[in-house]
Parts: structure tokens; sequence; C-alpha cells
């Protein structure tokens, strides 16, 4: 893909977040904005129980659509690295800027990653940035891009773009007012805030099939249940949820209205509706066109 073409397809995805998420959902931004816009007009509160990249969250308080975001993840690293950029964005920004990319920084960070004090955010919060950033589709107990010998095709360096993810926490820098960032179990933030009378939950947990180890908090079936039960629970209460299309999800969520999409839509290409998305009670869906889902 060019630069061009990569750059206008960042603008329309608003594409803020630094993290590459397997499976991010940041297209989703255009679903969730119109979503978001039927059902909570003003002062939304945007809440991801299982952020990972945050990528719509980001894009939708960047764009003015909601007021406030809440980031929440179990793992600490993530945690970490959400908490790190938005408490302390300078200290965060000149690591970034001195960051040297070679295998022995690698094994460096990765030592980081794997021993630091978990509260110890700066560190631990850009380790976990720096492996995202140069491991294999940013998986963060994978090896770097290029093979530790560097004889791949891509290199070490190649998803370090500094000028663009010094941008990114510029842009994240100025909204760290209205970012709530949490360590939670994303069953007790679901809790929370539906109690708020203007959330909007969207809640994208491990799936059942592809997360195994893509995350470092993969879900068993118990969790998925547990979720399952608080969700149906609350179903007058206003969530969206997706998962991948399986038929463990029409079990867990019989009662409630489901649509099948396929991720990354391209007009060019017959994509395979592999992932789905359920809505509760309270959710007032508007017909979109094809392809804009
Ligand atoms: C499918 S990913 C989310 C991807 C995200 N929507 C995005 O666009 O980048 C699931 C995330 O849930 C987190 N997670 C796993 N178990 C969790 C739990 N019990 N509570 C909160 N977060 C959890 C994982 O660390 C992972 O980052």
């Amino acid at each position: 893909m060019s630069a061009a073409t990569r750059a206008s397809r960042d603008l329309r995805r608003l594409s803020i977040s630094p993290l590459r998420y397997p499976g991010g959902k940041g297209s989703l931004f255009s679903r969730l904005r119109t979503l978001i816009r039927a059902n909570r007009p003003s002062n939304a509160v945007y809440v991801e129980p299982y952020a990972g990249g945050a990528g719509a969250a980001l894009a939708l308080l960047a764009s003015g659509e909601v007021k406030r975001i809440v980031i929440n993840d179990l793992d600490p690293a993530v945690f970490a690295f959400w908490r790190a950029v938005t408490a302390e964005p300078k200290g965060f920004a000149e690591l970034l800027k001195q960051a040297v990319l070679t295998v022995d920084e690698w094994e460096r960070q990765k030592d980081i990653y794997l021993t630091a004090d978990r509260h110890n955010y700066l560190e631990l919060g850009f380790a976990t940035f720096y492996l995202n950033r140069t491991n294999r589709s940013g998986v963060l107990n994978g090896g770097p891009i290029g093979g530790k010998d560097q004889t791949g095709n891509y290199k070490i360096d190649a998803r370090f773009n500094k000028e663009t993810l010094l941008e990114r926490l510029r842009i994240i820098s100025l909204y760290a007012r209205h970012i709530v960032v949490k360590n939670s179990d994303g069953i007790d933030v679901i809790k929370e805030y539906c109690e708020e009378p203007n959330s909007f939950i969207y809640a994208d947990p491990p799936y059942f099939e592809k997360a195994g180890s893509l995350y470092l908090n993969s879900f068993d079936e118990a969790a998925h249940t547990l979720l399952a039960d608080c969700l149906n629970e609350r179903a007058d209460r206003m969530w969206v949820l997706t998962y991948d299309n399986v038929p463990n999800v029409g079990q867990l969520y019989g009662d409630r209205r489901r649509e099948v999409f396929a991720l990354n839509y391209s007009a060019h290409r017959v994509m395979k509706a592999n992932e789905v998305m359920v809505y509760s009670d309270l959710v007032e869906l508007v017909e979109v066109q094809p392809g804009l889902f």
C-alpha cells in the first residue's frame, strides 16, 4: 500500500491508536458513530471494557462524537501503556524519540516487559509499546519483525515511524483529561457503567476461536458464560458486543438481536461475514448502506 493510500485510509478511519492490535476495531468507528448518534445524542460516555488498542474509542473522542471515553484492560502491560501515554505524555514522547531499533534493544525491552514493576507505568508501558510495534503482527509474546537475524523482507523498524507515532501521542495528550484509564475485570466495568445514564458500552472480549495466542488474558468457556450472564441481565441498558461468528454466540445471546458483518469491509473484494454484533434491547438500530456497517 502506498504512503498516500495509507494516509487517506488513516484519515477515513481516524487511526489514532499507537498500538497495533490483531483484530482491532478501529474500522468499526463509523458503525459505532451511527449507533451513538441515534442512541446517545449528547454528552455520551463511551466505554470499552476490553479496550486493547482502543482504536474506535480514540476516533470517537477525537472526532467529538463522545465527551469522555473509558479505556479498561485487565492486562497490566496494556494498562501501563494507556496510563503512561495519558499521565506522562512528555516522558513517553522522549523515550519514543530516543528509541533505538535493533535486536539488542528489542531484547532489553523484552526483559523490561517481563520483569518490570507493574506500577512503573512509564517503563512497562513503553516496553509494551516497543514490542507491539516491533513484533510480528503486534503480538506481545511473538518475535521481532524480520527475525532475530534480521534476514526477513521487513526489518524491525518496519512499523515504527517515529513521526506518525509522535503525532498520535500528541493527539492523545490533548484529550487526556477526557480519558479514564482502568485496570479492572471487564465485567466490573460493565456493571459500573451500565448505571451511568449517558454511557454507551462497546464490549469486544477475546474471541472464542481466535483469541488463544493473541492476548495475554484469553477467556475460557466459563468467562464467556459469566460475561453473557452479566450482559443479558442488563439487556435494558445501552451496550453492544462483538464476537467471532461462531454458534456459541447464538447460544449465549439467543434472546438478543444480532447482525453478522465483515471486518475491514472492502467494496472490491468478497468478504466473509465472520464477525457478529450483538445488541442490548435498548439500542435503537439504524439502517446503514451495505458496506458501511
Ligand atoms: C479482542 S481484544 C480487544 C481489541 C480492541 N477492541 C481493539 O480494537 O484494539 C480483547 C482485550 O481484552 C483484554 N482482556 C482479556 N480479558 C479481560 C478481562 N477479563 N477484563 C478486561 N480485559 C480483558 C485483553 O488484554 C485484550 O486487550
